[in-house]
């Protein structure tokens, strides 16, 4: 099955936005077991608003939100019947899936969901043979069928009470084949797409925080990256990226045809932090302005080669040719290398504008004199220094 790429928002939250140090706050500064569990007794998000927090992934163009309902800390983010060490045992006491769920429905807004299989709660929930077990509570308890038939039952509740879930995202592969287990979510929601860190390989990938090389993935692909370089969950002290660094990958990653998901973790109080807010919508502004070129391409089957170290990806759709210079460009015009290759008209997606095109012989391709005496089609006079920070993307109509 084919899944259409489309960018999307990762939330992050849950009762580690408190010290908002990580998401991993229980292992990666080793809070003692009480200290740690104790935090949902303050935990208190009186400013959530999920209607903002769709109206900002809105706005970026995004089309669907995957939040975390259990990280690796085992609390739940949602009205769960199979542990107490959830949403609504908090000062809080509502269900925050449900209201983002309804926020969602509301907007047309895709939601998502995501599941970690390490549990730092659940007694038997230990698993020798997977990663993250840093903090698993009662190793000597281990037992996998106990701890499956829990992870069952929730995903039971996931999966019936907060409507059409469009993928779900498990999280850490538990290193056990098991197709039964995405059955089991098949039989609960057939449409459902399912990534590759469950208990089988799914229907997608899921590289995360890199760019990978190549031209096309060859399979259905959702890459995943936080607005900042230390966290997923909120960090006061986060390194954010520059914005340019964000579009860059999602440029490349979206051209190769995989779908993003771009991630902000929520403050204790349920609002975004101000810079991960402004990344997204400064990232989403441009996209807006190119996500035709993103969406629905093919790969480039006139093999249009640009000319020079440019870095780019070529894809195509309704029979033009669109270019992602997925890193900016160094200079003002682009060069195609066939020299039979004309186009008869371009456009810069970021701006809207149409530029001209150049045919002509150039002084300074150093070939062979032959062909340096053929002339050239050359995109001119791009704009490059008005758009600094973003990945610009060309159109070619033939
Ligand atoms: C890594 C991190 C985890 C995070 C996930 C998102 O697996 O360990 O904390 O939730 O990436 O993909």
């Amino acid at each position: 099955m084919t899944m259409k790429n489309r960018f999307g928002m990762f939330i992050h939250w849950g009762i580690y936005a408190i010290p908002a140090f990580h998401e991993q706050a229980l292992a990666r500064a080793d809070w003692p077991y009480e200290q740690y569990e104790a935090l949902k007794d303050q935990f208190n998000p009186v400013n959530y608003d999920p209607r903002a927090w769709v109206k900002t992934a809105k706005d970026a163009g995004m089309e669907y939100i995957c939040f975390t309902a259990k990280h690796h800390d085992g609390f739940c983010m949602w009205d769960t019947k199979e542990t107490d060490y959830n949403i609504m045992h908090t000062p809080y006491g509502r269900d925050v899936l449900k209201e983002l769920s309804d926020a969602c429905r509301e907007a047309g807004m895709r939601l998502s969901i995501y599941y970690s299989n390490p549990d730092w709660y659940n007694e038997y929930a230990y698993n020798a043979a997977s990663s993250h077990q840093w903090k698993a509570k009662y190793p000597e308890r281990a037992d996998h069928e106990k701890y499956l038939s829990f992870v069952k039952a929730q995903v039971k509740e996931l999966l019936t009470n907060y409507g059409p879930i469009y993928t779900f995202f498990w999280d850490i592969p538990p290193m056990i084949d098991d197709p039964s287990v995405n059955d089991y979510l098949r039989s609960l929601q057939p449409d459902i797409l399912i990534n590759d860190r469950g208990y089988d390989k799914g229907d997608f990938s899921t590289p995360e925080r890199t760019v990978p090389d190549g031209e096309r993935f060859p399979n259905n692909t959702e890459a995943c990256q936080s607005v900042g370089e230390q966290s997923w969950g909120y960090r006061e002290k986060e390194d954010y990226y520059s914005a340019h660094h964000l579009m860059a990958s999602i440029d490349k990653i979206m051209a190769m045809g995989g779908s993003y998901l771009l991630n902000v973790g929520p403050r204790a109080d349920g609002t975004f932090p101000p810079e991960a807010e402004r990344l997204v919508l400064r990232v989403g502004d441009w996209y807006n302005r190119v996500r035709d070129a993103l969406q629905d391409t093919t790969p480039d089957s006139r093999g249009c080669k640009v000319a020079g170290g440019a870095k780019y990806v070529a894809v195509e759709k309704n029979g033009k040719t669109y270019l992602h210079f997925y890193a900016g460009l160094t200079s003002t015009a682009v060069t195609l290398e066939a020299p039979e290759a004309v186009p008869v008209r371009a456009r810069l997606l970021n701006s809207g504008e149409e530029l001209p095109i150049r045919y002509e012989v150039l002084p300074c391709k150093n070939d062979s004199d032959a062909v340096a005496r053929k002339p050239y089609a050359s995109v001119w006079k791009i704009p490059v220094d008005d758009y600094p920070a973003e990945p610009l993307v060309i159109e070619l109509e033939w």
